[in-house]
This record gives C-alpha cells, sequence and structure tokens, in this order.
C-alpha cells in the first residue's frame, strides 16, 4: 500500500486496540479496488476521545474515521450530525469528515449483521431470534433484526435494565416485531445472536446456556477475532448452522464508500 498526501486518510478509534482487525480489512478492500484511502488503528482511552475527535476535525486529509469499543456510544455527542439510524441506536460506528471538518456519525452495524447472514442462508423473516447482548453493536444489531422482519425477538443481557431498554426502544418504533428483554435460554429459537464481547478472550464464560441449544437452531456470531468463538464451536459440534462475525464486518465495506462518497 502506497500512502501519499494525496491518500485520505482514516482512523479507527479503540481501547484496548491491539484486537481490532477492521483497519485491516478495509485496508485491503481499498487497495483491491484502486482506491486512494488508508486506515490506521488508533489507541484513544475513553478519557481521551473528546480531544482526539476535536484534533481530527482539524486533519485535512483525513475523510472519516470508524469507532469501535468502549467509544460508540460516548462519541455521538461529539458529533456535529449523526444519520437517522445512528440516532435512533444511540451508537455510531463510522464517521464522515466533511472538507470543513464537520462530522456526521452513521451506524452501519444493523445493516452489516443482516447482509452478513447471506452467507449463512439465513433470511431473518418471520423467525423467533435470541439476542445475547445490549451494548453499543447489540443495539444496532436488534434494531436491524426486528427491521428485517423477525417475528419475535428476545434479548438477554448481563445488565437486565439494558436490555429491557432496548426492548422497549424497538418495540415503540418497530411495534410488528415482538420484543421483549428475557433469558439465556435457546429452547425454541430459530436463531440466536451473540453481540456481547464474551468469547474475544480465551478466558471468556460463553454467553449462552449450551444445555438449552440444539442442533435446530441457528447460531450467529459478531465477533471477528478469533473468527471461530468457542460458542461457534460449540454450536458447530452440535451441527448447528452458523454465521461468522466477518461477514458483518465484509459486509459493511460498501456502506462505508456510500457515506464516505468514495
Ligand atoms: N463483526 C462486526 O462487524 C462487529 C461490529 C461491532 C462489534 N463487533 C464485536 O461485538 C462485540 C461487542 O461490541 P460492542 O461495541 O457492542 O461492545 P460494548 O458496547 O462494550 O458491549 C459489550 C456487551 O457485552 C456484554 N458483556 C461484557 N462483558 C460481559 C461479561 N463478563 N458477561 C456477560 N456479558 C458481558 C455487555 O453487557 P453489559 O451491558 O452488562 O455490560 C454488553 O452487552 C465485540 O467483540 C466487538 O468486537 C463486531
Amino acid at each position: 500500500m502506497k500512502i501519499t498526501g494525496k491518500t485520505g486518510i482514516m482512523f479507527m478509534l479503540a481501547d484496548p486496540v491491539a484486537h481490532v482487525v477492521g483497519s485491516h480489512r478495509l485496508n485491503a478492500r481499498f487497495e483491491a479496488e484502486g482506491l486512494d484511502v488508508a486506515v490506521s488503528p488508533l489507541h484513544v482511552p475513553a478519557a481521551d476521545l473528546a480531544s482526539v475527535v476535536t484534533a481530527i476535525r482539524r486533519m485535512r486529509n483525513v475523510i472519516g474515521f470508524g469507532v469501535t469499543i468502549p467509544h460508540k456510544i460516548d462519541v455521538l455527542p461529539l458529533l456535529d450530525a449523526a444519520t437517522p439510524r445512528a440516532a435512533r441506536v444511540g451508537a455510531v460506528n463510522f464517521v464522515r469528515r466533511e472538507a470543513d471538518g464537520t462530522l456526521t456519525g452513521d451506524n452501519i452495524d444493523g445493516a452489516g449483521f443482516v447482509d452478513g447472514l447471506q452467507h449463512s442462508a439465513i433470511d431473518l423473516r418471520g423467525l423467533k431470534v435470541l439476542q445475547l447482548g445490549a451494548g453499543g453493536a447489540g443495539r444496532a444489531v436488534a434494531f436491524a433484526i426486528a427491521e428485517a422482519g423477525a417475528a419475535e425477538l428476545v434479548i438477554h443481557n448481563r445488565t437486565e435494565a439494558k436490555a429491557r431498554a432496548l426492548a422497549a426502544d424497538i418495540a415503540a418504533a418497530i411495534p410488528q416485531c415482538l420484543t421483549a428483554a428475557g433469558a439465556n435460554d435457546a429452547r425454541g429459537f430459530d436463531l440466536v445472536v451473540n453481540t456481547t464481547s464474551m468469547g474475544m478472550h480465551a478466558v471468556d464464560p460463553l454467553p449462552l446456556d449450551l444445555t438449552t441449544l440444539s442442533a435446530s437452531t441457528a447460531v450467529a456470531e459478531i465477533i471477528m477475532s478469533p473468527e471461530i468463538t468457542p460458542l461457534l464451536a460449540a454450536a458447530q459440534a452440535l451441527g448447528c448452522r452458523t454465521a461468522l462475525g466477518k461477514h458483518m464486518l465484509d459486509e459493511q465495506y460498501k456502506l462505508v464508500k456510500e457515506l464516505l462518497g468514495l
């Protein structure tokens, strides 16, 4: 990759940063298409987020940036505008920087997740879905699942109040999908989606009570690294259909290009 003064620079803001793979995947796609854009991960602790965002406004060769754990929610009030889907979700994962430094946030996690399911031939219409997690990515994914036509959505989260709040937001916005907070129990569901960060590290406990999982339930993961999390490995061993987190990210490439006008 050749980076020059003409290259459109992007960042990926995260803390920690070592696990970030999105920048590498985006760079590979930009290079394959011959686009003069380069993405660098930036290690930004939460306490420094506001000053880094202010600095980016003044960096004239920066065309935008991605944000991941733990910044997706906190970055929203630091921006000038948000797309309707980012405002509804209350979290941002990509930001466009205009020539005058104006910053507009979008959230393409949910659309990427739904499009990524096509790699496993999973169509959400009419499905009963159990979602684990209600964090930044979880909020985006839950809205997208309901919007894509799932019949029922149950959200389980360690902090139950967040699951209840998310379920209420979705029930108000998309009443045709029956949405509620609920238990960590996969029985009777067509699809289980893990949106927690449990599975990124070998020591993490499984996010799902496996005794409730059977081969008739598909399991989707949004964690990208490792590609096969312990949850996916267990689901595959049981004969469940599985969907990988990397497809969610890969499907966001075209959406990033749209946002940045590339
Ligand atoms: N494939 C992709 O394109 C893509 C896109 C975005 C994110 N991701 C991945 O998605 C994961 C979540 O990201 P995020 O931005 O949503 O993070 P986040 O906002 O920090 O949310 C983390 C979620 O995990 C739960 N959690 C954390 N520690 C837990 C524990 N010890 N036990 C049970 N639950 C726990 C949290 O529950 P509480 O609410 O109780 O804290 C929350 O639901 C990360 O692995 C990230 O890499 C993938």
